[in-house]
């Protein structure tokens, strides 16, 4: 299946943006961890659209109800299954796109793909709402991985041409909390001033603008991954790139090392308090596919939100002749304050499901 991902922790999303509901199922939790039902609805509202005009109006909940796998809040060690039911849809505002497709949006390709037959409406299973199910089961992870010194942490990066600080050679826990009790997910305010102008401006465009996330994680044990084709990096960015949106993942310095020379790029090695270091990361914390136990860092390219008020160009499928498409209903300006955590929840799961996997199953 498309939809899941994970090896010894299985995480797989399902449902549609105007169905009945969408949810998450989790398959490889070790039992008996307790889960914070609060801290894990704080995670989910960073999520939550509706706050402010940054985002779509759409209003929802987002309370997930939990079918299985949780017992008075702990886990049982069987599949976990969540679903958050959908209420604020205006499945009208859809009708004309299952004839005219949205530019850069997956309206063409779920046609082509399921012969017309997906339900499409609110973006269907393509929706930016089915990473609220995720954040359901990053969220879980994240507490699992916490309780064990692994902490990940995001900040929005760039919107448009406008960019945050970047994260310091050591980003610590208090860092991460801190920018996530923000309601702007940024690590300078003034920065963030400035971002949230530029998707205003968009907005009041009737365009949308992109951006990038920073990602990081810290207290990883050194060894974890394996070489080649089931590194680290490998496992992160399959997942990744499942996130609606996402148009590019890099680690470290990532394709700015392309433009170093060795002499610049490399991590200089050194012993501190008997541990092995490097005083640089340009790697970001992955060399051959396995961790050096120095900070994960890995960036998020989002692409601008596709449905934009301004008229575009597109084509009847059922006429199949060229016409244009002014998209109505709800949408956010930009998506990429919204996947913040959204990046946090997948890389969670991914390192939880490598920490599994390198203690069979009992990390
Ligand atoms: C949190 C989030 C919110 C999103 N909101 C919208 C939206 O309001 N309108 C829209 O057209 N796309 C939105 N998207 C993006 C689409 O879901 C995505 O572009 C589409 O499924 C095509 O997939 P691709 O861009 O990965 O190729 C959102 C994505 C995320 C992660």
């Amino acid at each position: 299946m498309s939809s899941d991902f994970g090896k010894t922790l299985r995480v797989g999303v399902f449902g549609e943006s105007h169905g009945v509901a969408i949810g998450v199922t989790v398959d490889g939790l070790p039992a008996g961890e307790r889960i914070d039902m609060d801290e894990l609805q704080a995670f989910l509202d960073r999520r939550r659209p509706g706050k402010n005009p940054l985002s779509t109006t759409r209003r929802e909940t987002d309370v997930p109800e939990f079918l299985s796998g949780l017992r008075d809040g702990v886990t049982c060690g069987t599949p976990l299954c969540a679903v958050i039911h959908n209420s604020d849809h205006h499945s009208a505002d859809y009708a004309e796109l299952a004839d005219k497709p949205r530019p850069s949006h997956a309206d063409y390709t779920a046609w082509v793909k399921w012969r017309g037959q997906a339900d499409m409406r609110g973006g269907g299973h393509f929706s930016g709402r089915l990473t609220a199910p995720l954040c359901v089961a990053g969220g879980i992870a994240g507490q699992i991985l916490a309780r064990r010194g692994v902490f990940v942490g995001a900040h929005l990066a760039a919107v448009g041409t406008e960019e945050d600080e970047i994260f310091p050679l050591h980003p610590t826990g208090e860092l991460f909390r801190a920018v996530a009790a923000k309601p702007f997910p940024t690590l300078s305010d003034a920065a963030g001033e400035r971002m949230q102008r530029v998707i205003l401006d968009a907005r009041e465009a009737q365009d949308s603008v992109g951006g990038i996330i920073e990602c990081a994680a810290i207290g990883l044990p050194a060894g974890v991954g394996e070489p080649m084709f089931d590194g680290v990096e490998n496992r992160l960015a399959a997942a990744l790139f499942g996130i609606p949106a996402v148009k590019g993942v890099e680690f470290g310095a990532g394709f700015g090392s392309a433009r170093l020379r060795g002499s610049e790029n490399n991590d200089a090695l050194r012993v501190e308090n008997g541990r092995v270091v490097t005083e640089t990361n340009r790697a970001g914390g992955i060399l051959g596919g396995i961790t050096n136990s120095m900070p994960l860092t890995l960036r998020v390219g989002i692409k601008p939100t596709p449905s934009i008020g301004q008229k575009q160009k597109t084509v009847s499928l059922s006429r199949m002749e060229n016409t244009e498409l002014t998209v109505h209903g709800r949408h956010d300006p930009c998506i990429a304050h919204r996947a913040v955590p959204v990046v946090e929840a997948v890389t969670a799961c991914v390192l939880l499901d490598l920490l599994l996997e390198e203690h069979h199953g009992a990390f």
